[in-house]
């Protein structure tokens, strides 16, 4: 069975965020050669969100998979389009009555690679257990499929506790959300692929994404602040997964690249 090489893009933020992947995929694609690519784009459309035709956007730049987060249904276009969005999936532990596909099925060199996406809770939002969820979806999932999680969540302690709880039963753990990246990418006891947080596509001089200055406005006064998204040095980070038997990793590693100024 030929090992599957996948690159996993953490949360694009706004336009420079989607500027910065079209400019470095190619490199990424040229130094990994991936055989699907999968970027988590909850921030994707003005830093919140994302819409029918940011999604088409990001399709067209080469991305096979989008995930998303807390902030899945931000943009208001996207409710009546959901549904259409064959590549785009929400979270799967969003209440029942939510639109949207809980997890998309591939088939890659002749293997099944199943995606899913999961939000954590602390600090983040009433949604339902992401460790019962998945216990649930993996009763539906072929045994044969790799599974890829993108978990989406505050803290590290949830997004530990959940992957090593996971571990031998998913292909790999990918938790997103935090925008900073996490230097624990490794392999898990059981062989499952793991890393605390893939990071952020957009500006990285920034605060997570947003204008550095308007960031720091907020915190210095607590008074209200509109947020706009930070373009100062462009970059993407990410992981780059090897997968060999179903649900079993073979290699991890995180990578960042910026945009070369011009
Ligand atoms: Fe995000
Ligand atoms: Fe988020």
């Amino acid at each position: 069975m030929t090992p599957l090489r996948l690159l996993f893009l953490g949360d694009i933020v706004g336009r420079p965020g989607r500027r910065a992947v079209q400019a470095l995929l190619p490199q990424l694609r040229a130094r990994f050669q991936p055989h699907v690519v999968v970027a988590n784009a909850e921030n994707a459309a003005g830093g919140k969100g994302i819409t029918p035709a940011v999604y088409e956007e990001l399709r067209d730049l080469g991305i096979d998979v989008l995930t998303l987060g807390n902030h899945v249904y931000d943009q208001k276009d996207l409710l009546p389009a959901v549904d259409h969005l064959d590549r785009l999936v929400i979270p799967a532990n969003l209440p029942p009555e939510a639109p949207g596909q809980r997890w998309v099925a591939l088939d890659v060199e002749n293997q099944t690679l199943v995606i899913l996406n999961l939000l954590g809770r602390l600090f983040t939002g009433l949604y339902d257990n992401p460790f019962h969820t998945l216990d649930r979806l993996l009763e539906k999932i072929p045994e044969h499929a790799h599974v890829l999680v993108d978990f989406h969540a505050e803290t590290t302690s949830e997004k530990l506790a959940f992957a090593l709880d996971a571990d031998g039963r998913v292909s790999a753990v990918v938790g997103t959300h935090t925008h900073v990246q996490t230097s624990d990418a490794r392999i898990l006891p059981r062989g499952t692929a793991y890393i605390t947080d893939a990071g952020m596509c957009g500006g990285l001089d920034g605060v997570i994404g947003i204008r550095r200055e308007e960031a720091i406005r907020r915190f210095r006064t607590g008074l209200p602040q509109p947020f706009t998204v930070e373009d100062r040095r462009p970059g993407v980070e990410g992981v780059f997964l090897t997968l060999g038997d179903p649900r079993h990793a073979l290699a991890v590693e995180a990578f960042r690249m910026e945009v070369p100024a011009s």
